[in-house]
């Protein structure tokens, strides 16, 4: 299957390609590398690199002319600077709409957008239900909201999947790696008081492998174990990790910006694509652990406008 993955050298983007090229799909990769990284979409057989920004119609047009996919899915987005309205702007609406355009010019046979749970705001009802109205306050949360109803409206058969916080290789955003990052270093950290649900990335590539079937069902579904954890949960198992004596850490209320409770009730996407989450939510951390074991934590990114202090220990 050929498959273009805009955001492809990022953390969601990077995992899938390492899932399907050995699977033998052909993948094309669009990405600015403003948070994603060269180094993993590597010259390979099979992977081709497009080195630009969905805001850019004609780069998207010609990349739909020269690959002709037959399934797009839409990870690329733009978050890191939470007061530049602008670029989220670009990226996720205007980038999403040129997307949703070059797929219905083409005829795409699929078209697969990542979702923030952050398009919900502040939910009225836990664990948050497919029907539930989207209401978001941040840039980054109402740029991803127009983007989506734009593909909503493409005319081409649309999966958007509103994702849990996704544990898995290179995980550079939210709590765990902020707290492994600074416990390692010996500096001090706060929880908010906030919980959120956390995902395998192999219960993320499972589904992901049935919505880009063509017979899959279309809509919007929410993607999560429906399970909520407390970012007091997340930075005790870290203590734990690193052998670190008991820490008595505070526990701050959430920023302004910030929303106490976000967990998805999976129910439906349960129901309509017989997909369950398989991995417990300790092995999925303690996975993530031992990858940065493995490999260190290298920048982490955060979408939220908090101010210099509570950076330190910043929820998704
Ligand atoms: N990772 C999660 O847990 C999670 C949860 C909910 C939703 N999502 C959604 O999944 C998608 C992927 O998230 P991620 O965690 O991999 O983030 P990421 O930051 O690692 O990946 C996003 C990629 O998009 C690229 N990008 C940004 N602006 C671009 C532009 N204008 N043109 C081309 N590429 C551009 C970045 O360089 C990066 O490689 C995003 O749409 C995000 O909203 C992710």
């Amino acid at each position: 299957m050929k498959i273009l993955i805009t955001g492809g050298a990022g953390c969601l983007g990077s995992n899938l390609i390492e899932h399907w090229l050995p699977a033998g799909h052909s993948i094309m990769v669009i990405d600015n590398f403003a948070t994603g990284k060269r180094e993993v979409v590597p010259s390979v057989p099979r992977l081709d690199v497009v080195e630009g920004t969905i805001a850019d119609q004609t780069l998207v047009a010609n990349c739909f002319d020269r690959f002709k996919p037959e399934v797009v899915v839409h990870a690329a987005a733009s978050y890191k600077d939470p007061t530049d309205w602008k670029e989220d702007a670009q990226t996720n609406v205007v980038g999403s709409i040129h997307i949703a355009k070059a797929a219905a010019a083409h005829a795409a046979p699929r078209l697969i957008n990542l979702q923030t749970a952050l398009c919900y705001g502040r939910p009225a009802e836990l664990p948050i239900p497919i029907t539930h109205p989207t209401a978001p306050f941040t840039s980054y949360g109402i740029t991803k909201t127009a983007g989506e109803q734009f593909m909503l409206m493409s005319g081409v058969p649309t999966v958007s999947l509103r994702l849990a916080n996704i544990t898995g290789p290179r995980l550079a955003i939210g709590p765990i790696p902020t707290f492994y990052k600074r416990l390692k270093a010996g500096q001090e950290c706060f929880c908010s008081d906030t919980r959120r649900d956390f995902l395998d990335m192999s219960d993320f590539f499972s589904v992901m492998d049935l919505a880009i079937r063509a017979d899959a069902p279309t809509g919007v579904f929410n993607v999560s174990t429906g399970e909520g954890h407390t970012i007091k949960e997340i930075f005790d198992l870290v203590a734990a990790h690193l052998e670190l004596p008991e820490l008595d850490v505070p526990v701050v209320p959430p920023a302004h910006d910030d929303v106490s409770a976000v967990v998805l009730d999976p129910s439906e996407t349960e129901r309509t694509f017989n997909w369950n989450a398989t991995v417990p939510f300790a092995e999925a951390i303690a996975r993530q652990l031992t990858w940065y074991d493995a490999y260190g934590v290298s920048d982490v990114y955060s979408h939220l406008a908090a101010p210099a202090v509570s950076k330190q220990a910043i929820h998704e």
